[in-house]
């Protein structure tokens, strides 16, 4: 553990300990500054706001204790280049993106992915080819297969790069081995957003990760399952066929100039706790989840769903429903009345993160399990009554892919108008529309909008589900091109 080098903190406490006056960005100068209100723990915070003073280093030209931050992350990934990103993974996805995707470059990229990257394709005016993902018994959107992919390298023979998401966000995911191999023999990269993935480097019993199996550039959001501030996220890049030049110049572009700090020192101290994840913690870590399980699987009104289409499930990941026909939309809320916050909730499920805990540390399993105890079974509840399965992406069982119907070059041409959601099949959309979370578009702008698309978005509505996008919805309407 001491060996474990932290260089931004080190950085920060030898700029700490000159007892300096701040004459510079930002207003609140370390702290002393502040409205009365501002909660003591904001205020000690500020203190480690600081900005590109003289040994602080540079965010976006990195030489000094942040070049040694991204040295030791890529050494902990094994990567070629690592990066740290204070714009979450979106950057990452944005980047990695731009960096590698021309013009009207035909691009092959797994269906239910985040918006970031539909993004990402947008401005980099790309020609996917979204291939829909294996479904489970429950709807639920996994990953491609190696099958899928080498039918459409054959179909496409034009394809400038392959883009994956995984694991998706339930932790669930496919063997990308095949998938890396089809793909490298043809020489087309591989671009993976593994947003949900950065502890998976820590190994057995987390899933293999994307860089083990040879993927080009990989993004994580080391806030999502590794101990880092909300936005903290990495871009990693390695092999021949992909250049770190033009995705750096896209880090430079997009990242804010004004780097956080807070977010850069928690980057580095995250990396440091993953490197000394050793054996005892993992067994620690195990037992704890292994004691929630037993403890939900003697439960008489609770289950725990595993997916049987999956390749791999992430034990920090853990989808709970209630047995009966009640939704996970319910069990939510029942759950925040005992004061548990899941991360979101389904049609069917309930989605846990857990913590990636160490030997020691806590009783977070034990205080998880005293809610639960906490919660009334005896009220009324209310019969879910939707049917059939409900897929996140909006893919249609008729095809194995969707194409845009229009290209984004067409889309900034045209003008827009609103129709009745109802009266809008056939038509093509000029907005999108995400549930978030999880943020996978369920209608995508430039999409010829099908009955599934309408029933979704109807079902979402119905279930009052949280939607990005959709500027008339609430009208019952949406924007599609004239
Ligand atoms: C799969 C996936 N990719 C990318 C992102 C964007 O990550 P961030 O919030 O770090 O920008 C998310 C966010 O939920 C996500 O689920």
């Amino acid at each position: 553990m001491e060996n474990i080098k932290i260089p931004i903190l080190n950085m920060l406490k030898d700029h700490q300990g000159k007892n300096p006056l701040s004459l510079h960005v930002p207003g609140h100068k370390d702290g002393d500054v502040i409205h009365p209100l501002t909660p003591t723990g904001l205020r000690e915070a500020m203190s480690w706001d600081m900005t590109e003073l003289t040994g602080l280093d540079d965010l976006h030209n990195p030489e000094e204790g942040i070049m040694e931050a991204e040295i030791l992350l890529s050494s902990l990934y094994q990567t070629d280049k690592s990066y740290l990103l204070v714009n979450g993974s979106t950057v990452g996805n944005l980047a990695m993106i731009l960096g590698i995707v021309q013009p009207g470059d035909t691009v092959l990229v797994q269906k239910n992915c985040h918006k970031s990257i539909m993004n990402g394709l947008a401005l980099a005016s790309a020609k996917p080819i979204f291939l829909h993902p294996e479904l489970d018994c429950e709807g639920v959107e996994i990953g491609l297969t190696d099958s899928a992919i080498e039918e459409y390298l054959q179909k496409y023979p034009e394809t400038k790069a392959v883009i994956l998401t995984y694991p998706n966000y339930y932790g669930m995911g496919m063997e990308l081995e095949g998938i890396i191999k089809a793909a490298h023999h043809l020489k087309i990269p591989v671009l993976v957003d593994e947003a949900h993935g950065a502890h998976f480097a820590a190994g057995d019993p987390f899933p293999p990760s994307a860089l083990s199996k040879g993927a080009d550039l990989v993004v994580h959001s080391a806030h999502k399952t590794l101990p880092a501030m909300t936005m903290g996220s990495y871009l990693h890049i390695q092999g021949e066929l992909v250049s770190a030049e033009q995705v750096e110049r896209y880090l430079r572009i997009l990242q804010s100039s004004s780097p956080s700090y807070p977010i850069m020192l928690s980057l580095d101290l995250a990396r440091a706790y993953l490197e000394g994840y050793c054996e005892k913690d993992k067994s620690y870590l195990c037992e704890q989840l292994q004691s929630l399980k037993s403890y939900l699987s003697g439960h008489k009104q609770l289950a725990i769903y595993e997916s049987s289409k999956a390749d791999w499930h992430d034990p920090l990941k853990l989808l709970i429903c209630q047995k009966g026909n009640v939704s996970g939309y319910e069990l939510q809320a029942r759950l925040e009345d005992v004061g548990i916050y899941p991360e979101l909730s389904t049609e069917r499920f309930v989605l846990l993160v857990l913590p990636l805990l160490k030997e020691g540390q806590g009783s977070f399993i034990e205080k998880l399990i005293n809610r639960l105890e906490l919660m009334k079974w005896d009220g009324e509840t209310k019969p879910f009554s939707e049917t059939g399965s409900f897929k996140e992406s909006g893919i249609s069982n008729e095809s194995k892919h969707t194409e845009l119907a229009l290209s984004y070059e067409e889309m900034e041409k045209l003008n827009v108008k609103r129709l009745d959601l109802s009266h809008s099949i056939g038509e093509i959309a000029a907005e999108s529309i995400i549930p978030y979370p999880p943020g996978i578009p369920i209608i995508q702008r430039g999409e010829r909008i099908t009955d599934e698309m309408v029933s979704a978005c109807f079902r979402l509505m119905r279930n009052k589900v949280k939607i990005q996008g959709g500027s008339c919805l609430k009208d019952g309407q949406i924007e599609v091109f004239a």
